[in-house]
């Protein structure tokens, strides 16, 4: 290597470090204002393909909008094709262990693919590039790879993209501490529904999540940075909004000599011309009563709250260090019934935590009996190296969690069941996404709850807001037909 290149390769080879980010203090956090793309890399890519494969969550989809933004902005065009790429990034998600499996396998295929196209810059992004045994075991095992970044280098992507192309080396970016916030860099959005990052990160740190070391501290975007994207959104005619963030109930946090919650924000939202908007993820303990009390105003606040409760057992959650108990949780849903009586609650539900007892397990159940959550995403805990619940002694044998799980979702099809009925006969909003993936002559749309609607219709509603009368109800999908409009300005009614 000659000087130059060990310089570069020093500068760009920065392992992530779990104990560093454990240890984050309260630095400052600065917001760039930057388009991203250096004036010799706008037209890097023209004439160039990528494909680019999302896994995990919303947060992740975001990103793989940004993602896609700088890589047009570069002149890039997109591609499903992946023998014709020239570009292929895996933006990947830590959350369990399976996630990551099924990135490792697609790198085993993507080694055939490397060895037939030796030009092809192979990229692997997003949280499992965060992890330092990812990092070590990529550069192991899978040298054919030729870029590695993190979570807080995507707007680098335009300079790595470069070096990587014509770097020998493998180019590693993982910033261990968060970055700054950067705002204007171009994202590629489609269809009627657009999502907007509110804050960034996590201090929670749940003890069974690898989320707080793959995405830093939290870190809140100034709320007229928000509002100005959201803006711009709704003069492009997107139709609905989710707002984003691990944690949205902390937004505001952080600001210092200023206060502005999460409230706040929805309520500056509420004002804007915008027929939906949705939130997530919410956290039970920051959910105020200020919040309620926006939400309970309506306007474009859609009347679905997805709010995690990972376990109805009081002990299990001061294990999972959740920081609130079975009956704040319970005590919390009271009130939210209360001020939004039509409400659609949803959750996340871990099973199988270490040392969870039958016990423990059946109150998580007598919890969903209370609660009749509308849906759930449930999950078997799957150790994350690096989190404390990882060091815990775990004595509940697999077949144990996964019948627990069975049980569980049994309960989930259960009410869900109950949840749609309530809609039997009624006349509902429906937002028409377009024609159904299961049946060619229906449309399919979502309710302001989000549930899954078919219904008969002309495609060109799609992106539309119709009216629906629910005919028929299963366990996860409604039935309906068109309710006639006089005047067919949808928008309206
Ligand atoms: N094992 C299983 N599920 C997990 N989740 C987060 N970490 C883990 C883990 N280690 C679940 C939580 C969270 C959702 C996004 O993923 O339920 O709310
Ligand atoms: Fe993970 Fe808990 Fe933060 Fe959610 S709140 S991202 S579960 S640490």
């Amino acid at each position: 290597m000659t000087k130059k290149q060990e310089k570069d390769y020093a500068q760009y080879f920065q392992a992530p470090s779990l104990k560093e980010a454990k240890s984050r203090g309260k630095e400052e956090i600065h917001v760039l204002y930057d388009s991203g793309i250096p004036d010799d890399m706008k037209r890097f890519g023209e004439g160039k393909t990528y494909l680019l494969q999302t896994y995990g969550c919303q947060m992740n989809e975001h990103d793989s909008e940004t993602i896609a933004g700088l890589l047009e902005a570069m002149g890039y065009e997109a591609t499903d094709d992946r023998r014709s790429a020239d570009v292929i990034l895996l933006n990947t998600c830590a959350i369990r262990e399976n996630a990551e499996d099924k990135v490792f396998g697609e790198l085993g295929h993507l080694k055939t693919l490397k060895r037939e196209h030796p030009n092809l810059v192979l990229g692997v992004c997003g949280c499992m590039s965060q992890e330092e045994s990812v990092v070590n075991k990529i550069t192991k095992k899978y040298g054919f790879v030729d870029l590695i970044f993190g979570t807080h280098n995507i707007h680098r992507l335009p300079h790595l993209l470069k070096d990587a192309t014509f770097s020998k080396e493998m180019v590693v970016e993982v910033w261990s501490k968060e970055g700054d916030i950067v705002e204007n860099l171009p994202k590629k959005r489609e269809g009627m529904r657009a999502w907007v990052n509110i804050m960034y990160g996590c201090d929670k740190f749940c003890t069974y999540c690898i989320v707080p070391y793959t995405r830093g501290k939290e870190r809140s975007r100034l709320p007229e940075d928000v509002i100005a994207e959201i803006r711009d959104i709704a003069r492009q005619g997107f139709t609905e909004i989710t707002l984003l963030g691990q944690n949205v109930n902390a937004y505001g946090k952080d600001f210092e000599g200023r206060e502005y919650t999460f409230a706040d924000l929805l309520a500056d939202v509420q004002k804007i011309d915008i027929p939906r908007v949705r939130f997530t993820t919410s956290h039970p303990r920051d959910f105020d009563d200020h919040l309620i009390a926006v939400l309970a105003e309506r306007g474009n606040m859609v009347e679905h709250i997805h709010l995690p409760v990972q376990s109805g057992s009081s002990e299990i959650l001061k294990q999972m260090g959740r920081k609130y108990s079975r009956e704040h949780y319970l005590q919390l849903v009271r009130k939210i019934k209360t001020a939004i009586p039509d409400v659609v609650l949803t959750t996340d539900i871990i099973v199988g935590f270490p040392g969870e007892t039958e016990e423990q397990f059946a109150e998580t159940l007598s919890l969903y009996d209370e609660v009749e959550f509308a849906s759930a995403f449930t999950f078997i805990y799957s150790p994350r190296e690096g989190t404390p619940a990882a060091g815990m002694q775990d004595d509940v044998p697999v077949e144990v969690k996964k019948e627990r799980l069975n049980r569980l979702n049994e309960f989930v099809s259960k009410y869900s069941l109950k949840d749609n009925q309530r809609y039997a006969d009624q006349i509902i909003e429906v937002l028409v996404e377009g024609v159904s993936k299961t049946n060619e002559q229906m449309l399919s749309g979502r309710s302001r709850t989000n549930k899954l609607i078919h219904f008969a219709g002309n495609a060109s509603l799609t992106g539309k807001l119709v009216q629906v009368k629910v005919t028929g109800v299963q366990t996860f999908l409604l039935k309906g037909e068109l309710v006639a409009s006089d005047h067919h300005n949808y928008q309206e009614v």
